[in-house]
């Protein structure tokens, strides 16, 4: 039997990543994107996004680059992908509607609708965006009803869980593959395609569309509330003259809780955590189940007043106004190892600070250009040191290696006080005291 050949539309941070990694597992691969500028950039191996070990993966497999194993290739046309693939992976993204809590499944419906008529032979197509609970079964009627093969176009369901900055580990060695199927032949396919993660020992979930569909929103939900649970605890220390940093490990110490995922800070952000539980309590309320989900509102909430606090912190320690205070910004990205500032609770303090007319000036190792498109009024700088020239507090809102790394002693020549806020509780308290610097962190005791 043929080797299947699988084709993944959208490419983005999930569809570049899934891609590269099918071709790494020796299918041949076929990516489609609707921007031709994308599609540009990947087939000549480039990234459009920040993501640790992609670009080696894409030099490996590019059809075209020198040495490339050539199985993977990038088209913007949906009549190829038809003709291509036997399975077909949907990738894009679905992101929160405007002024609304639920998500834009424009383009799920949209990418669907597009290849459906391409479809003139037995495929499967499987969806790997997070989508509403329902949506796969409303796509396996539509599919059927718009591909010239009709019934012998299958659907199944097969959420994603990689993160950011750990796209392609977490692709090529997942923790578990999730599986939402209404037919044995699409189980059958889907077991051949991850054969090679299988047989490493990844647990398999064999499921229904419903359920395979919320175990992505649930998985992401209960992630979201670790974090603001521990930033709940964070102000009752805080309030109570505790330390949150001690807690998280206490508590972690018991398995059945964990220490992942207890960092406290900011807060959580980026285009999915944010977006997924607001779009899951949207759903859930539709079903006539919203007051299973009332809880996230409140995950929610205690997530969005970490920005804020910050601010205030921030306010107090330059005297109780922003105006005329210079502020230097570490960080500028939703988290480290990424370059992307969608909903970035560092870059959100950063312009709320602005907006109360401090001037900040702003450094982050990956994510300036996106940061500056999204933020243009905000000062920029080229380094750490350069952000810091003449400020009167440093505040670290994103948690890179390099933030970690820096000499304190060095950075202290630069700024007019030697006072840092950490908002992510992960540099040295020790070391910055010991260089003569005031640190305070949140949820912890000011010393
Ligand atoms: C998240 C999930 O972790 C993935 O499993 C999922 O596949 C992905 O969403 C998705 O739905 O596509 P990601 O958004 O890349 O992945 O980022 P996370 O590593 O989950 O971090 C999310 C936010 O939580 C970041 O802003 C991070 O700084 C914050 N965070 C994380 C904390 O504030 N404290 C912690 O202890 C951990």
């Amino acid at each position: 039997m043929a080797p299947l050949k699988i084709t993944v539309i959208g490419t983005g941070y999930l569809g570049a990543t899934h891609a590269a990694a099918m071709a790494e597992l020796g299918f041949e691969v076929l990516g489609l994107d609707v921007v031709p500028e994308k599609i540009e950039m990947l087939a000549a191996g480039r990234v459009p996004m920040y993501e640790p070990g992609l670009e080696e993966l894409l030099a490996a497999h590019v059809a075209g680059l020198p040495g490339s194993t050539g199985r993977l290739r990038f088209t913007t046309s949906y009549e190829e992908a038809g003709e291509f693939g036997d399975v077909h992976f949907v990738c894009v993204n679905t992101p929160q509607k405007h002024n609304e809590y639920a998500c834009d499944m424009s383009y799920v419906d949209s990418a669907m609708a597009s290849l459906a008529p391409h479809l003139t032979r037995p495929v499967l197509v499987v969806g790997k965006s997070t989508v509403p609970v329902g949506s796969a079964e409303r796509l396996a009627a539509k599919l059927v009803e718009l591909a010239p093969a009709g019934a012998d176009v299958e659907l199944a369901w097969n959420p994603e869980f990689l993160r950011e900055g750990f796209a392609v580990q977490d692709t090529l060695h997942p923790d578990r593959i999730v599986i939402g199927v209404q037919g044995e032949r699409a189980e059958k396919v889907l077991r051949e395609v991850y054969a090679t993660p299988m047989a490493e020992g990844t647990p398999l979930v064999v499921t229904d569309f419903p359920t395979s569909e919320l175990v992505k929103t649930a998985a992401n939900s209960f992630l979201a509330t670790k974090i603001s649970f521990i930033n709940a605890m964070a102000e009752v220390c805080e309030a109570a003259g505790g330390d949150v940093v001690k807690l998280a490990e206490a508590i972690g110490h018991d398995e059945r809780i964990g220490a992942k995922f207890l960092r406290a800070g900011i807060g959580f952000g980026g285009g999915c955590l944010p977006k997924d539980i607001r779009a899951f309590m949207a759903r859930a309320g539709e079903l006539g189940a919203d007051q299973a989900l009332t809880f996230l509102r409140e995950v929610d909430s205690i997530n969005m007043r970490r920005r804020g606090h910050m601010v205030e912190l921030a306010r107090d320690a330059v005297g109780g106004s922003f105006l005329g205070k210079r502020v230097a910004v570490l960080g500028a990205t939703f988290k480290p190892d990424s370059d992307d500032v969608r909903d970035s609770p560092a870059l959100n303090v950063a312009g709320q600070i602005h907006l109360q007319g401090g001037q900040v000036t702003v450094y982050d190792p990956k994510g300036m250009d996106n940061a500056r498109r999204v933020f243009p009024t905000l000062g920029y700088a080229d380094s750490a040191l350069e952000a810091a020239r003449g400020a009167e507090v440093v505040l670290h809102l994103t948690e890179w290696r390099e933030f970690r790394d820096l000499d304190p002693a060095v950075l202290g020549e630069a700024v007019t006080d030697r006072l840092v806020l950490d908002g992510r509780n992960a540099l040295d308290p020790e070391r910055w005291r010991a260089a003569g610097w005031t640190y305070r962190a949140m949820g912890r005791p000011f010393a």
